[in-house]
């Protein structure tokens, strides 16, 4: 019996120490959904080699449930695609780059290990990718920084990573530093292994052109980039060595420093030199805090937590996927395990794993594994799974959200369908939402105009319910908390047109303006204005 723990334990060590598991985050049209397709041709999860604009390819870089994502041609939805790469499993789970969905990004932040993030050199740092890196940096989440397009004119590279340092509030290191860019872009110099990556624009090829020059002073740098490239190219070194600290992976694991590579995902290049430095530093699977403890992946039970819900592909049945995070232990298929908000046990006969575009059934999954449940409605946003401890994972954070509106049945002979709807779609996080009394009116909240669009379509072709939405002019939900009941009560009572409930029955104040909620601050002293739900944490707490 010992001898069988023994094994099963090292067993769970080693396929921890193999996973590796994290998201590409950008601004849309920087290249994330080109790095994820090169990604996966490195790791041979896809096999045919061209440009994104071929649509098979683009298909099964991006996640294709819905109907609506293939009219707008944007990626709608979150996919996990696994490969395996240099004896490490590889986990990349894909983001909507499309800003109407940062917060499914947001949350699918949260069940990552790292994150590799994508920048246009031409446009450094843009406003989605400012967003998205605040979320990492609330987290410590690890970062790697890939500037693409190097075969275009772009901003020359300290200002650039100036602006990295400044925008980002993180500091950087070059790990590779680039010959010149656009027309005159030679290749990059490797900087920890010495080694110079010439630079061909090829779509297609996957291997990369690697000369090793030990020196950098040697003459054969002169030949092969030309005399006045190769004097440039010394002196910036030079100047990376007086400005940058010498990189230590410990302050890239907490989230302190960010190393940064250069390439042209389009062309292949610098993306082999990504993906195995990434192989070589990156975190494997680490734990996550629970209500009641900190959970390591090595821990001998299963626990797990859903951070994405997902519409099923097929309109007919209304089962979902929820993915799930292994956090510790083993997942197994077809045992039962604790769902610790509906306190009732639950066994999955069909777990799904994600191998780029395939989907297949599997039998056992690690921490660091993401796996996709079938689910007839169990299954919320956050919602924890155990072997029968009681703990809840912490951190799937609701922001407020930026665009309110109201939801009018159209059709009274359909209200069941249309309240069913879209409770089920507010519990796969589409969009939040708000009642408030008398009336119990339903105050849609989301963070683009997009996710209506979304919805209408799909409470009529999935629910049979016609609704209308009526905009709302409100600035900001503040989740609101206090130990002062009679403040409490008071503000109840002279906001009453502004106080509602989010789907937990947690008290919102629905804020017209900013204006509004300052002064509602400062008359309300003992109330405290939460900007995101993550409040509920210190609640627990
Ligand atoms: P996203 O997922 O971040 O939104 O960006 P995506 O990969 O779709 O890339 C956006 C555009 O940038 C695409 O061109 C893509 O071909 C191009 N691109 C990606 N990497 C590079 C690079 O290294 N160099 C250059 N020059 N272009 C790059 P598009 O014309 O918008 O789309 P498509 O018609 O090529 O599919």
């Amino acid at each position: 019996m010992r001898s069988f723990l023994l094994n099963r334990r090292m067993k769970n060590l080693e396929a921890i120490e193999k996973r590796r598991t994290f998201g590409i985050i950008s601004h849309p049209d920087a290249g994330k959904t080109t790095l994820t397709e090169k990604l996966l041709l490195f790791g041979g999860a896809i096999q045919t080699a061209g440009a994104v604009k071929n649509n098979k390819i683009k298909k099964s870089a991006t996640s294709d449930f819905m109907e609506i994502e293939k009219q707008r041609g944007i990626s709608v939805a979150t996919s996990v695609m696994a490969f395996e790469y240099n004896n490490k499993q590889i986990n990349i789970l894909d983001t909507p780059g499309h800003k109407d969905f940062a917060e499914d990004t947001f949350r699918t932040l949260t069940a990552v290990d790292s994150v590799i993030l994508v920048i246009d050199v031409a446009n450094g740092v843009e406003e989605q990718t400012g967003k998205l890196m605040e979320v990492c940096r609330m987290r410590k989440t690890p970062v790697i920084i890939f500037i693409n397009k190097m075969d275009r004119d772009g901003k020359e590279s300290f200002e650039l990573l100036d602006e990295l340092e400044k925008s980002l509030n993180i500091k950087v290191r070059p790990l590779t530093w680039p010959i010149g860019m656009g027309d005159r872009f030679q290749g990059v110099y490797n900087i920890y292994q010495k080694g110079l990556n010439l630079f061909s624009a090829n779509k297609t090829k996957i291997s990369e052109d690697v000369v090793s020059i030990n020196d950098i002073y040697d003459s054969q740098l002169d030949e092969i980039v030309g005399e006045k490239p190769a004097a440039e190219l010394r002196e910036e070194l030079e100047m990376v060595e007086g400005v940058y600290d010498p990189f230590n992976r410990e302050d890239y694991l907490v989230g302190d420093v960010a190393p940064v590579f250069f390439g042209s995902a389009v062309n292949n290049f610098g993306v082999k030199e990504l993906l195995d430095t990434f192989c070589e530093i990156s975190p494997s699977p680490r734990g996550r805090e629970s209500d009641k403890r900190m959970v390591n992946p090595t821990d001998d039970k299963f626990s797990g937590f859903v951070f994405k819900i997902h519409a099923n592909l097929d309109p007919k049945h209304r089962d979902r996927i929820a993915f799930l995070r292994v956090v510790s232990g083993k997942f197994e298929r077809n045992k039962f395990y604790h769902h610790v908000r509906l306190d009732k046990d639950l066994k999955f006969p069909n777990p799904t794993s994600f191998m780029a575009q395939d989907k297949s059934v599997i039998d056992e999954a690690f921490p660091g594994d993401v796996v996709g449940l079938y689910d007839t409605g169990n299954f919320k946003i956050g919602d924890t799974m155990t072997e029968g401890e009681v703990m809840m994972y912490k951190g799937i954070p609701s922001f407020s959200p930026e665009i309110f509106q109201e939801l009018e049945n159209l059709d009274p002979m359909k209200s069941k369908q249309l309240e069913k709807g879209i409770r089920q779609l507010i519990d796969e996080g589409v969009a939040q939402l708000f009642i408030q009394q008398p009336g119990n009116r339903k105050i849609v909240g989301t963070v683009g105009q997009l996710q209506f669009e979304v919805i209408n379509y799909r409470l009529i072709h999935e629910y049979g319910a016609n609704c209308r939405f009526v905009p709302r002019n409100f600035y900001k939900a503040c989740w609101i908390t206090t130990d002062n009941q009679e403040q409490l009560e008071n503000f109840k009572r002279s906001k009453a047109k502004y106080i509602a409930y989010d789907k937990d029955d947690n008290l919102v104040f629905l804020a017209e303006t900013s204006f509004l909620l300052s002064m509602a601050e400062q008359d309300y002293p003992e109330i405290t204005f939460h900007k995101t739900s993550e409040f509920k944490l210190q609640v627990a707490n």
